[in-house]
């Protein structure tokens, strides 16, 4: 949450924070900010709202200079407005700071600085860490950060310059992302590489607690103990283009539209003839044996791709699975043992909840995997192995080819996982890679099959207050999931349940024209499923039903049909959310909702 851009060079400085902080508004939008350095001291400007009034407020107030820190942002402490905005500046006027994350201590640090007489303007926690580091300013901007760090508890990135060493950006982080980008005579720091890519590929993936000190000479990088890191650079091979629209209306319906190719990418070279291959992961066939129970982590959506992980898992590796939401595991007291084989799922591979749970895993002993989608990023590092996900860069707060991507990669590491335990026979296995062969084109038919279905049934029912959606199985999750991104984008309530708990208390909401989705594509619950939107009919509820193709009691039972291509049970959730993920769209802009930046939210929950 929140991004954070920097820049040293002959550039004018605005320029390139603009740029990298549209890139970065998918992680905050409520205010953004930018504080240029040119000799005359800090010049800071700051705009309420989307990104479009700082640059509006730039455009007839600007800024010159060619050393500069930007900032938008997504509110923690303090409600959107001007003077919670970053950059916060310090009590002198000389220091300005832009940060992501949450100083947890931030309250005692306060009233001891109040009791030294220095006034505070904003109510954020960011301002302090701004008073913290003028007080330790000795003309040593590197030695400031580095003592303040020492005081400061929670997750943080942080980038800091100061009026009197108007050459320089310092910068650290603990908990939150932070890359550096190495150019010829100018660099630059942020959040996230699509900030960076118009001006560099060369990347430099800041380790927690590491300090870097950037100037146009140079870049130069410190342990926390202050001993120089000869960092590593990687080439990023992301494009610019995979961070644009390209003439869709918004990135979540590129993103939806992307999914045969992201699937494609999925399998690449981890389907061999008729053999799953995922060889690149090196687990250790003796590591699998002693795995006595497995622990998918996960927050949101990637959460709900975990559940069908669960039950993908237990099918092809028959060790019982567990699914939790990483923001409960964290305070539950988990029973760990080296006997436990985690694996975190996360799109950008920075959430707190999930990062924080792995560590705790990790102190346990347990074996961990990562599938991510965001290389480089903090789970896969703290992991003894990664299925990458190879999605691309997604964009719109909504996640979608990121959770297919992940339902794709659990069906790899399950099948994969069983056959070193000899669990899965060589027909199931080559009827499930043809399955994932099949899977990019069926999806790419599905998208391009006229969804006039899907457009209807979002015109019909755009104005209920609450919908239902019910699933069963493999598509329980799919329920979770379709409801799920109706809520986070078009703001209606939506409700996820396995059709056997309809019964148990949700039945009761039914009524006429009270909206279900019903997921019964072709499997062993599918029958089950039609029984429940049996009992829903019989109480004059109204249904929509995702079924396979030619199914004709789905035909005939619902008010609404969306056919999806015929496949196995295990692949199904992949198929069946994708007319979910645009009936939650074409909703969601009937209504007139911001689509890819829906209220209150943002994409990386790099706090707490
Ligand atoms: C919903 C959504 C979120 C994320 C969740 C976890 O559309 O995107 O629920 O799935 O915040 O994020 P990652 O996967 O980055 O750990």
């Amino acid at each position: 949450m929140c991004g954070i851009v920097g820049y040293v060079g002959s550039r004018e400085a605005t320029e390139v924070l603009i740029e990298g902080l549209k890139r970065l508004e998918y992680r905050g939008y409520d205010s953004a900010g930018v504080a240029v350095l040119n000799g005359s001291g800090v010049q800071v400007r700051k705009a309420v709202g989307r990104l479009s009034e700082l640059e509006k407020t730039l455009s007839s107030n600007g800024v010159h200079g060619g050393v500069g820190i930007g900032h938008t942002r997504w509110a923690t402490h303090g409600v959107p407005n001007e003077v919670n905005s970053h950059p916060h500046v310090s009590f002198d006027g000389k220091l300005s700071i832009i940060h992501n994350g949450i100083i947890e201590n931030y309250r005692e640090l306060k009233n001891e600085l109040l009791e030294q007489g220095v006034a505070f303007k904003s109510d954020t926690d960011t301002e302090v860490v701004a008073h913290l580091l003028a007080k330790a300013y000795d003309g040593d901007l590197l030695k400031a950060v580095q003592n303040v760090l020492k005081r400061l508890r929670g997750a943080y990135a942080i980038a800091v310059c100061h009026a009197d060493q108007p050459d320089r950006i310092v910068a650290t982080r603990m908990g939150s992302p932070l890359v550096i980008g190495l150019g010829e005579g100018e660099n630059f720091l942020a959040s996230d590489v699509p900030a960076l890519l118009k001006y560099t590929r060369k990347i430099i993936y800041l380790e927690e607690g590491w300090l870097a000190e950037l100037t146009t000479c140079g870049v130069r990088i410190f342990d926390a103990d202050m001993k120089p890191v000869e960092a590593a650079v990687s080439e990023t091979s992301l494009t610019l283009d995979a961070a644009e629209k390209e003439g869709y209306e918004h990135f979540m319906l590129k993103e939806i539209h992307e999914q045969p190719r992201a699937l494609a990418e999925t399998i690449r070279g981890r389907i061999e003839g008729e053999r799953v291959d995922i060889g690149e992961l090196q687990l250790d066939p003796e590591m699998l044996r002693g795995v006595n129970r497995i622990a998918v982590l996960a927050c949101g959506t990637s959460l709900y791709s975990g559940m069908v992980g669960k039950y993908l898992l237990e099918r092809f590796t028959r060790i019982p699975t567990e699914t939790w939401s990483a923001s409960e595991f964290r305070y539950a007291d988990p029973v760990i043992d080296p006997g436990m084989l985690v694996i975190a799922v996360s799109q950008s591979g920075e959430t707190a909840d999930t990062l924080e749970a792995l560590r705790i895993v990790k102190a346990g002993g347990a074996r961990t995997i990562a599938v991510c989608n965001v290389m480089g990023s903090s789970i896969p590092r703290h992991c003894d192995a990664t299925l990458y996900t190879r999605a691309g860069p997604e964009i719109g707060v909504a996640s979608t080819k990121a959770y297919t991507t992940q339902l794709a990669g659990f069906v790899l590491l399950a099948a994969g996982i069983g056959r070193t335990l000899g669990r899965v026979d060589s027909a199931e296995e080559a009827k499930l890679v043809q399955g994932l062969r099949d899977l990019p084109g069926q999806v790419k038919s599905l998208l391009d099959e006229d969804i006039v279905a899907v457009k209807r049934c979002a015109k019909r029912y755009k104005d209920v207050f609450n919908f239902m959606y019910i699933g069963r199985h493999f598509n329980y999750p799919t329920a979770l999931e379709g409801a799920l991104k109706l809520k986070e984008i078009s703001y209606i309530h939506a409700e996820g349940y396995a059709g056997g708990e309809m019964k148990h208390g949700p039945l009761a909401l039914v009524e006429g024209t009270f909206p279900t989705i019903a997921i019964a594509p072709e499997g062993k619950t599918r029958e089950k499923l039609i029984s429940n939107v049996q009992e829903i009919k019989a109480r004059k509820g109204v249904v929509v039903m995702v079924s396979t193709h030619g199914d004709e009691e789905a035909r005939e039972l619902a008010d609404y049909l969306i056919e999806i291509p015929a496949c196995q049970e295990e692949l199904s959730p992949i198929l069946a959310v994708v007319p979910l993920q645009l009936l939650a769209y074409y909703t969601a802009t009937q209504l007139g909702r911001d689509v890819d930046k829906p209220r209150n939210l943002a994409k990386s929950v790099t706090v707490e």
